[in-house]
């Protein structure tokens, strides 16, 4: 009985994950992503801008995540910037950066 009940825990939980894995990463829309990204990010992450190369190659998913979802940004020296853009724009900009990185099935550059 007890492992019955067990079993049938360990099922619910493990569905209720994955539908909250895959609703976080669908969550932004990663077309407004890539051109809030272009217009307010590559200002300067560019080859020969101020600041180094950046596109969605540059890290793996976990990196991005950690970039975005635990504030990491707020060691960056551009995190002025990125407190400039809304709640919003911020997660478009992480469902494209994330969606592209290094090892996400199809990474690309950021042209
Ligand atoms: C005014 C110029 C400027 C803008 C605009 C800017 N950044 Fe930066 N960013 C920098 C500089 C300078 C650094 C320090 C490291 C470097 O040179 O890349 C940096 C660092 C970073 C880092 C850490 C780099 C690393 O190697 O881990 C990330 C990630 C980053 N920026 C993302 C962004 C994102 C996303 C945006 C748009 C919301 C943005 N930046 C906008 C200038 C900028």
């Amino acid at each position: 009985m007890l492992k019955k009940i067990f079993l049938i825990y360990v099922m619910l939980s493990s569905v209720c994950c994955f539908a909250a894995l895959s609703i976080a990463e669908e969550k932004g829309d990663q077309r407004k992503g890539k051109y809030f990204f272009r217009s307010n990010c590559r200002t300067c992450h560019k080859d020969g801008g101020t600041a180094k190369y950046l596109g969605p190659d540059s890290k793996t998913m976990a990196q991005w995540q950690k970039a975005f979802e635990k504030k990491q940004y707020a060691e960056f020296k551009c995190k002025a910037e990125w407190e400039k853009r809304s709640a919003e724009e911020l997660l478009d900009i992480f469902t494209y950066l994330h969606k592209y990185a290094a090892d996400s099935p199809s990474p690309a550059k950021c042209q």
